[in-house]
């Protein structure tokens, strides 16, 4: 334990929360030794330079029993390759998981320095998707839908469905994750339909659509072949399923995107897998990531619909997605600053999951103006189907550009009314208090998860739940 080590600007700094059957001191040097240059015991070939130059720092420990807490350690730019992201993967977020040890490990936070940020490229970005869709000057949040059901529908009945959607609103319609090219609905055959859906309704409502089309594939060949027919057919955006593929193939996949200034839909299908629990890693680090590697709308969770997420922690995220200076406390799990790069540029935040027209004030509290508003069943289970869901979505999206409420707006919108009678209405107001509570208890929390571990965090998230 070195507390008076401070990092520097070229240091890494990553917050953890540890438990195990040493003591937590114990615990806190072997996690930094084991992701660094130590082994399980002292070794002849150790020497000063390598101490002094690539060790890790664990600089502060905030002990909630003898054998837990959170732990902050350090590790020096030159320990990394400033090229590989996989390197430092397997360093930081690596073997430590497997240690006997070790009962507990949850890797909350990490701060990448600026210089590291330099290898990455970051998105084409959030505003020029909104010039792109002509949203620019109204900054309304943009509204999609994923074409529901999941898998089962022919490319007819998909593009029918994306026509009648894009034609009565929308500004985007997309794939779901598990949808590639299964038998009964081909790849080729859906995107070409998909694209004469899409045109006539641009044609109609003299606004540009999007579509999120999926190439994600365990062959990157044709991973490549779908992106150069998608470009050279002049559809937009391209939808990667991010976590299920890996980054390496993602990053491969955007940079090829950008060549043709295509932009990328990241689906995060999997992620909770290491995020939710006491083991594994944060979304907010994926989010980080993601960002620097270019990918230009990101699914971040939504406070209000049916993925795990309390209103002050999907907010974090949004603002990870959109600010390129982000604070946080240990209450919220994310250390007290993190920046990126100037050269990186804001991507657009992606709430999906369990949405509906009915929770867009939510929304708004949580992610401000700057957001793409996804509904699937909320779209499709309208009461008179996708057409009147679409109408309504885009009228909950107005209503966010225009500043009014969506029961004034429901007044001239019958299908957002119906909507709102329907799956019911979280007043923008209720999630605004959650978020003010939140904040003005922060020092309160934080002392509580400083004494009580990550345990009071979760119960926190737990406990904002603006559903219900
Ligand atoms: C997603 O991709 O986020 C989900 O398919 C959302 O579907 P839903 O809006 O029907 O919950």
């Amino acid at each position: 334990m070195e507390p008076k080590y401070k990092p520097g600007k070229d240091d890494f700094v990553v917050l953890l929360w540890a438990k195990g059957t040493m003591n937590i001191e114990q615990l806190a040097e072997g996690i930094a030794a084991e992701s660094s240059v130590g082994t399980f015991t002292k070794i002849k070939t150790m020497n000063e330079r390598i101490f002094k130059h690539y060790r890790a720092h664990v600089f502060e420990i905030i002990k909630t029993s003898d054998n837990s807490g959170f732990i902050k350690i350090a590790y020096p730019l030159e320990h990394f390759d400033q090229k590989n992201v996989i390197q430092f993967c397997a360093s930081v977020l690596g073997n430590i998981y497997g240690l006997l040890e070790i009962e507990e490990l949850y890797i909350m936070d990490i701060s990448f320095p600026e210089k590291y940020q330099k290898q990455f490229k970051g998105p084409i970005g959030l505003e020029a998707i909104r010039k792109y869709v002509g949203t620019e000057k109204s900054r309304r949040p943009h509204c999609g839908t994923i074409v529901k059901p999941k898998v089962g529908l022919t490319p007819t009945e998909f593009a029918d469905v994306a026509y009648k959607v894009l034609s009565n609103g929308l500004d985007l319609v997309k794939d779901d994750e598990n949808l590639v090219d299964q038998d009964f609905c081909r790849w080729r055959d859906r995107t070409d339909l998909v694209n004469k859906a899409m045109n006539r309704a641009e044609l109609e409502t003299g606004e540009k659509k999007l579509y999120c089309c999926n190439i994600s594939d365990s062959s990157i060949e044709r991973m490549e072949k779908r992106l150069d027919y998608l470009h050279s057919h002049g559809l937009k955006m391209v939808m990667l399923d991010v976590f299920v593929l890996g980054m390496p193939a993602t990053m491969h996949m955007v940079n090829l995107a950008h060549r043709y200034r295509m932009f990328t839909h990241a689906h995060r299908a999997g992620y909770a897998a290491l995020h939710r629990g006491n083991y594994g890693y944060n979304f907010g680090i994926l989010a980080k990531f993601y960002r620097m590697f270019g990918l230009d709308q990101l699914h971040v969770g939504t406070g209000v619909g049916k993925m795990d997420g309390a209103p002050h922690t999907i907010r974090r995220f949004a603002r990870l997605a959109t600010n390129n200076e982000i604070r946080a406390s240990i209450a919220e799990g994310g250390l007290e600053l993190s920046k990126f790069d100037k050269s990186i540029a804001p991507l657009m935040p992606v709430a999906s999951g369990g949405l509906h027209a009915g929770l867009t004030e939510g929304l708004f509290e949580i992610f401000g103006n700057d957001f793409t508003m996804q509904a699937g069943g909320g779209v499709h289970g309208h009461p008179r189907g996708s057409e009147a869901g679409a109408k309504a979505l885009r009228a909950a999206s107005d209503a966010i550009g225009e500043g009014i409420t969506l029961e004034e707006k429901a007044k001239s919108s019958k299908e957002l009314a119906e909507v709102l009678k329907k799956f019911g209405y979280i007043k923008g107001y209720k999630v605004k208090t959650m978020l003010n509570i939140f904040d003005e208890n922060r020092a309160l929390f934080d002392s509580t998860v400083r004494k009580q571990g990550l345990d009071a965090l979760r119960l926190f998230d737990k406990s904002f739940d603006a559903r219900e």
